[in-house]
């Protein structure tokens, strides 16, 4: 099974830049050009949230329609700068929806069942896995006792060493969701995004990927007390290839590269 990952793409629409300098729009554009030309077709693609910049339904619909057009089976989960209500509204086909109103989802049509988990805490930037949506995860991985089963969700639960990100993560939850992957015991990996970084790390003894992001990438900074600052590297997007009772492995491919 190869599974696209795709992040932090904080779409803005109209003509202004991201802190001044990123054409988010551009680089989505180029993402879904580079995604449609893929010589190989993902059989899924995940979206690990922060789709848009502003959380605009606009933003959510521009992103379902080149989605769509891609043909693939989609699946979506917000991040600190999603709204879950202009979610649920466009891309109502890629999104979940628990009892208590989160976007998480469970889909058990591959041979690898996809969990996704919405982290967000509306108007906040860090994240937190709350007990309702841990109980919602607990009854999800019960039922899915004989599969393997990949995560994917936005702020990753790690300490990353990124600490002004760091201070932004995954405030809340981290130890029971070990608990219930460690309990599950084939959880193959745990996809993630809002570090806008490459990092490696594992929770609950299943490996933990962070996808930098397929618009632009944060500092690589590990000093005390600095702001996060933005990098010049190029956008990026994941692909993973996975099979039942295999090792999840990961590439992560450059947006900008074109093919002759
Ligand atoms: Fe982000």
């Amino acid at each position: 099974m190869l599974i696209a990952q795709i992040t932090d793409s904080h779409l803005l629409l109209g003509d202004g830049k991201l802190a001044g300098r990123f054409d988010t729009k551009a680089s989505f554009d180029r993402l879904m050009a580079n995604l449609a030309k893929q010589l190989v077709q993902p059989d899924i693609v995940l979206f690990s949230g922060d789709l848009g910049e502003d959380a605009t339904l606009e933003e959510y619909q521009y992103v379902g329609a080149a989605l769509s057009k891609l043909g693939l089976t989609v699946l979506a989960v917000p991040g600190n700068h999603d709204a879950r209500a202009p979610m649920r509204e466009a891309l109502a086909d890629f999104v979940g929806n628990t009892d208590s109103g989160h976007l998480c989802l469970c889909d058990s049509r591959f041979p690898i069942t996809i969990i996704g988990l919405d982290t967000l805490v509306e108007g906040a930037p860090h994240g937190e896995l709350c007990q309702a949506r841990l109980n919602w995860l607990e009854d999800a991985l019960a039922r899915q006792r004989q599969n393997d089963v990949l995560i994917f969700m936005h702020h990753p639960p790690l300490t990353t060493g990124l600490r002004d990100m760091d201070s932004m993560g995954l405030l809340e939850g981290r130890e029971r969701l070990a608990r219930l992957v460690e309990a599950h015991g084939k959880v193959r990996g745990i996809l993630c995004g809002h570090m806008h970084r490459a990092i490696i790390g594992s929770c609950g003894g299943a490996p933990v990927f962070v996808s930098p992001s397929s618009s632009h990438q944060i500092t690589f900074d590990l000093r005390d007390n600095q702001p996060y600052s933005f990098s010049d590297e190029p956008a990026q997007f994941a692909m993973h290839l996975i099979e039942p009772g295999t090792p999840m492995l990961s590439h992560v491919v450059p947006v900008l590269y074109q093919r002759p």
